[in-house]
């Protein structure tokens, strides 16, 4: 199977423009990468070259970088992603256009809780398929809790599976609608949070015409399931030192415990001063910070309440890699907001580590 790395972590961390670093980083070591971005900064967006649309472009790399392999982007779309499984999975074209045209769809494609998420892991697991490329990196939507990402194939899966919903296509005679017009509380809040204010008509109409879909639903999430515990699936954790981020960092970390699923790494971005990270790079380093001497000269250089805050930076990383023998890997502050391929270009420089050859991923790392 295709290397996949999966970049999890808290909103705003960091996740998609680490991402980005990530793949330029194994382009620049010979691999051809895409890396999938969820809604990136328009002027980062801009920088890599990606349009809204669903279909990777190539990133045009300065010839001065050396890049040994390739690069590609794309920004996912997930209406049209959600189109393309309900085509999929109808049994005609009536049947998928009778979906499209439903208004509950339409709503729900865009909105329907954790579809992007579902939606993100079925474009990745449509690119793991393609051939042409040695690794995919995936950037993850802006949950509040990295763990819900985790947990959205599953709730798709249950979703479907959910007893509700058949009964919910239950024929008004054999008493399903009836007492949902009756209202139930639980059902209209779970339908309202699904779906929201909608009529019960809309709804039935929208049910009953899924229901053909859901056998390949449910299949899928499998597929995407066994695509997501391969070894060839690395997750790294993106974080930063903030000792508010630590305790939901530490919780991620469990949860990928429970679900047996290794984690690959930390990458704590937004470091006061970043040393250079485990494992030689496989080019340069970034000529912002040659190396550890520079490194320890900058940390002595510090008046001494910015080399405590260090001292603290530190500490919490520490408490933060308590217990497990995941790598981590800093990526300092650049002091100003990543919206060009320059930025891009300098994170990159602190994860070449993260693979260092792009052939063999992270190996047995966990
Ligand atoms: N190392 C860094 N130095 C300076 N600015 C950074 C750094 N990393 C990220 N940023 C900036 O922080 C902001 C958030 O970064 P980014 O969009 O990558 O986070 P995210 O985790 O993808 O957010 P969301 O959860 O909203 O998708 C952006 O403006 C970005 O340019
Ligand atoms: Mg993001």
């Amino acid at each position: 199977m295709t290397p996949v790395y999966i970049c999890c972590g808290a909103g705003g961390v960091g996740k998609t423009t680490s991402s980005a670093g990530l793949a330029l980083a194994q382009a620049r070591a010979g691999a051809r990468v895409v890396v999938l971005t969820i809604d990136p900064a328009r002027r980062l967006a801009d920088a890599l070259g990606v349009r809204v649309g669903n279909e990777p472009s190539p990133v045009l790399l300065p010839p001065e970088l050396e890049a040994k392999g390739s690069l590609h982007a794309l920004m996912l779309d997930p209406k049209e992603t959600f189109d393309r499984v309900v085509s999929r999975f109808a049994p005609t074209p009536e049947a998928r256009d009778r979906i499209y045209k439903n208004h509950i769809y339409q709503h729900a494609s865009a909105n329907l809780a954790g579809s992007q998420e579902y939606m993100a892991m079925e474009r990745l697991y449509e690119l793991a398929r393609e051939d042409h490329w040695d690794c995919v990196v995936l950037d993850t939507p802006p949950t509040h809790h990295a763990l819900d990402f985790l947990a959205a194939p599953d709730r798709m899966a249950n979703l479907m599976d959910e007893g509700v919903m058949r009964w919910i296509v239950l024929p008004a005679s054999r008493g399903g609608w009836r007492m949902l017009e009756r209202g139930s509380e639980v059902l209209a809040s779970v339908l309202e949070r699904m779906v929201g204010n909608s009529t019960i008509a809309d709804i039935a109409e929208f049910f009953t015409a899924f229901q053909a879909l859901w056998d390949g639903f449910r299949e899928r999430s499998i597929e995407v399931r066994t695509l997501l515990s391969a070894p060839s699936t690395k997750f790294l954790l993106v974080t930063t030192p903030a000792p508010a981020a630590r305790a939901e960092a530490r919780l991620f970390v469990e949860q990928l415990r429970t679900h047996r699923q290794p984690l690959a790494g930390f990458l704590v971005n937004r470091c006061l001063v970043a040393p250079p990270n485990p494992g030689a790079p496989s080019f340069g380093p970034d000529p912002g910070l040659a190396g550890w001497a520079e490194s320890v000269a900058e940390l002595t250089a510090l008046p001494e309440r910015q080399r405590a805050r260090v001292e603290v930076q530190e500490a919490n990383i520490a408490e933060l890699v308590r217990g497990t023998t995941a790598p981590v890997w800093r990526i300092p502050d650049l002091g100003s907001a990543v919206h060009d391929l320059g930025g891009i270009i300098r994170i990159s420089g602190y994860v070449g580590a993260v693979v260092p050859e792009w052939g063999t991923g992270l190996g047995g790392t966990s």
